[in-house]
């Protein structure tokens, strides 16, 4: 069930295949990561959504809940977006570089993120999102070539698989770190994103 799913699915369809391949992944001993883990982080928020969004890795409060992005980063999270008129539950589908917690919250490994690409894209070819925020340096490097950094390269659009398009955006765990709301600072410009994400997304 790791295959990529080349054509078009109705919903309740990519609501089983996805089920199935939670199935899989909850089992997966691919890498290092399984061995120290409480729960395989999967997903949560909506697999019809039109916006997905892809994170580094869970945290501790991740791993042991089973849900991405429930910690204070999260939270954060949860906040722009709903700033921006974008709802978790109904209009994201939101998931994991890497689907472990990686000990001491490290970044995960390349052998770590190579491991589960095959999570993500089956993901991603599953769900067929027509935005795919990369939220962070990681989930960037796991779907983009660059070397240039977050802060250059956010709010710019890229083209995706399945003819999506994919937008760099700060991660919230550096937000937690910037406080300023100023213009120009990380939260002005995390806001401004995801204002551009939802514009674009009225006009599909
Ligand atoms: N940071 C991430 O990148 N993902 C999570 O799920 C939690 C924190």
């Amino acid at each position: 069930m790791l295959e990529i799913i080349n054509e078009k699915i109705n919903e309740q369809e990519k609501i089983k295949i996805l089920q199935n391949l939670q199935e899989v992944c909850s089992q997966c001993t691919n890498c290092e990561l399984s061995k120290t883990r409480s729960n395989v982080v999967f997903s949560d928020g909506n697999p019809i959504a039109k916006i997905m969004l892809i994170g580094e890795a869970p945290g501790q409060n991740e791993d042991i809940r089973g849900v991405p992005f429930v910690g204070r980063a999260g939270q954060l999270l949860d906040k722009f977006l709903e700033e921006a008129g974008i709802l978790r539950k109904k209009d994201l589908y939101i998931c994991n570089t890497v689907k472990c917690r990686p000990p001491e919250n490290r970044i995960p490994t390349q052998a770590e993120k190579a491991a589960c690409k095959v999570y993500l894209d089956s993901q991603i070819s599953i769900v067929r999102p027509l935005v795919i925020l990369l939220c962070g340096m990681t989930a960037v490097n796991s779907m983009i070539e660059t070397k240039l950094a977050i802060s250059k390269i956010r709010g710019q659009w890229f083209n995706g698989p399945f003819d999506s398009k994919m937008m760099p955006i700060f991660h919230p765990s550096y937000l937690l770190r910037n406080h300023s709301n100023e213009e120009g600072s990380p939260r002005y410009f995390m806001q401004k994103d995801l204002e551009k994400v939802v514009q674009y997304i009225k006009t599909c």
